[in-house]
This record gives structure tokens, C-alpha cells and sequence, in this order.
């Protein structure tokens, strides 16, 4: 079992019995706070509890028998009183999702069904965000596409610049474990492969074994806005695991950075995001077609000071690649 991906499916578990605890608080405030009754009913009810442990203690088993009868008594006012206000007879026994761990994803030290499924879900989801990029691979990476006629400022041609660009990221996916891997920054202008080449790394590192998630930069802050704005309950708490998955997560791709809104909101998000990671030593690769002035205008210092020492420049060169297969017929 892949322990990242358990350690979400855990986390979600955790999540799903805090809201149930919370249901739970929050049904017996209503029941109370409409019916009096019930508390004192539930009160007396934990007090004979009480009692019938003592008396099972000593002994007594005529006592045992009259306590017990009482307690079915009261229980049953209880479920009449409830029934007769329009709540379900198990209103209060509990707002587990999965009564036979109630929540907590294990049944004697042996896990659950119910988070076994969580991990599935986990797993399916991680695959298929890593399928969604489609079939580039390393060996599909065509060098053709790029000019090979020298660049008449850099006299290096386009392709030549391409091949060492290539070189570094398959040179970073193989070794993604094993050496002091740092984080990339992909720059250049629309449809030069930067994409394409960061599915490549996401692909082979995933293959490895580390947790990989793919993202758009717009998708990504997305996600921490609904956590930041939404109410508690589903869509916030979904929010917040898609969050910390991208938080946690071994390698991170941000694709297109810059194609997100600006506020105040998201840069500070971004930084948590950029420099969160670093901090934990997580790896990140981040895609854009803004030009280094462009991102200046863009993003806080802070953010362009992580960028500027933490992140190794790949500049991309050479002719959009979409208009150039379009014009071959290879589309
Ligand atoms: N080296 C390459 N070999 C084959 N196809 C490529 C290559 N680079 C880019 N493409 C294709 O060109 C299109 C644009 O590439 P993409 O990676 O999306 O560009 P960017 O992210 O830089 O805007 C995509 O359809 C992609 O599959
Ligand atoms: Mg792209
Ligand atoms: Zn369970």
C-alpha cells in the first residue's frame, strides 16, 4: 500500500468522523434545546448505567432485573417522545457514516471496509489525473519540431538548446529519488513543449513510486480559495484534502502559472504553496509563458525570491508547436 495515499485515505476518514461527532453534538442540542425531557431522560438513563454496573458487581440480580426494566422504561418514552416531535426513533444513536467503526476506519486494529474504499477512491483518483495528460511520454518527445538552424543572437539553434532542455528533465525524472533533485522552472512562450515535457517527468517519477499530482496553476489556487471560502460541510472539506494533497505530495507540476486571477488571496496562497514546499523539502515544477517581467509584475518579491533561488531556469525556444503539426498534417 502506497502509505501517502493511505495517509489521505485517512485523513478523509478523520474528516467524515469529526462532521459526525459534530452532527451528532449538534442533534442532541436540537432535541434538548425542543424537548427538555429527553435530557433528563438521557440523564437518568446514564445514571441507572451506573447502578447496574455496581449492582452487576455485587451481585444482585433481582436488582439487576428491576433496573434493567426501568432503563427499557425510560428508553422507550424516549423513542415516543422523539417520534411524536417527527425525528427518526435513532436520532441520537449516532451520525456515523459507518457504524461498525464509527469512523475511525478500524475494527480491532483491522482496517475497515469503509476506509479500505476510501483508498481506492484515493488511488483511482491519482491515476487518473496522471492518465488525463495523455500519451506523452519521453519516447514520444520529438526533436524535429524544434529548428535546427542556429538562432542568429544565441548561435545555438533551437533544437540544439531543446536537446540539452530534454536532457535535464529525462536526467531529473530517472533520478527524481536519488540525487538532490531541484525544483524547475519551465519558461517560454505557448506551445514549445513545456507541458508536454512536464507529463513526461510526472509519468516516469509516478512510475517510481513517488505521489505525483498534476495540476493547473488556475486549478490549484482554485482549490484554496474554496477552502479558505467555503462553509464547512462537503465542498470545503473537499477542498481542503485536494489542499493538502497538493501541499504533501512528492512532486508537484503546476501547469501555466500566470492563467490564474491575481488577488491578494492567491499570491499569498501561492507562497504558502511555493515555499510550504520547499520547506519540506518537496519538489515542484512550475510551467509559464510569462516572461521574467511579466512575473515580477505579477507576483510578491517573496514569491519571486523563492522562484529566483530555489528553482532551476529551463528557458523553452523554438516556433508553436501546435501551428507547425498543423501545417505538417501531423494533427
Ligand atoms: N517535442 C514534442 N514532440 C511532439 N509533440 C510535441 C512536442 N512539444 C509539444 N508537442 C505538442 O505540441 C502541442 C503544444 O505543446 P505543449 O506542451 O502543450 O506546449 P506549452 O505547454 O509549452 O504551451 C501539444 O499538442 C503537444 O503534444
Ligand atoms: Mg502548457
Ligand atoms: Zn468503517
Amino acid at each position: 500500500m502506497d502509505g501517502k495515499l493511505l495517509a489521505m485515505a485517512r485523513q478523509e476518514k478523520e474528516d467524515i468522523r469529526r462532521r459526525a461527532v459534530q452532527t451528532d453534538r449538534r442533534r442532541h442540542e436540537e432535541v434538548y434545546a425542543r424537548v427538555p425531557e429527553v435530557r433528563q431522560l438521557d440523564r437518568r438513563i446514564a445514571a441507572l448505567v451506573g447502578q447496574a454496573a455496581a449492582a452487576a458487581m455485587s451481585g444482585g440480580n433481582g436488582q439487576m432485573d428491576a433496573l434493567r426494566r426501568e432503563s427499557l422504561e425510560l428508553q422507550a418514552r424516549r423513542a415516543e417522545l422523539l417520534v411524536e416531535h417527527g425525528w427518526p426513533v435513532e436520532y441520537l444513536d449516532g451520525a456515523w457514516d459507518c457504524p461498525k467503526c464509527r469512523d475511525t476506519g478500524y475494527v480491532q486494529g483491522r482496517m475497515c471496509a469503509c476506509l479500505k474504499k476510501l483508498y481506492d477512491q484515493a488511488q483511482a483518483k491519482d491515476l487518473s489525473a496522471l492518465l488525463k495528460l495523455g500519451s506523452e511520454s519521453f519516447g514520444t518527445f520529438d526533436l524535429g519540431l524544434y529548428d535546427d538552424r542556429p538562432d542568429p543572437a544565441s548561435g545555438v539553434s533551437p533544437r540544439t538548446h531543446m536537446e540539452t532542455v530534454f536532457g535535464i528533465c529525462y536526467d531529473y525524472a530517472l533520478n527524481f529519488r536519488g540525487r538532490e533533485s531541484k525544483n524547475l522552472l519551465l519558461r517560454g512562450g505557448p506551445g514549445l513543449g513545456k507541458t508536454f515535457l512536464s507529463a513526461c517527468i510526472a509519468r516516469e517519477v509516478a512510475r517510481q513510486g513517488p505521489s505525483v499530482v498534476y495540476e493547473t496553476a488556475a486549478a490549484v489556487l482554485d482549490a484554496f480559495e474554496r477552502e479558505h471560502f467555503a462553509r464547512e460541510g462537503d465542498a470545503h472539506d473537499r477542498a481542503a484534502a485536494q489542499v493538502r494533497r497538493m501541499m504533501e505530495c512528492d512532486l508537484l507540476i503546476l501547469d501555466d502559472l500566470g492563467t490564474e486571477m491575481v488577488t491578494e488571496f492567491t499570491r499569498s496562497a501561492l507562497y504558502t504553496l511555493i515555499n510550504g514546499r520547499l520547506t519540506a523539502g518537496r519538489k515542484t515544477i512550475i510551467s509559464t509563458n510569462l516572461t521574467a517581467a511579466q512575473m515580477q509584475e505579477r507576483y510578491t518579491p517573496q514569491i519571486m525570491s523563492r522562484l529566483e533561488g530555489e528553482y532551476q531556469l529551463l528557458p523553452f525556444v523554438g516556433s508553436d508547436i501546435r501551428i507547425l503539426k498543423k501545417e505538417r498534417g501531423l494533427d
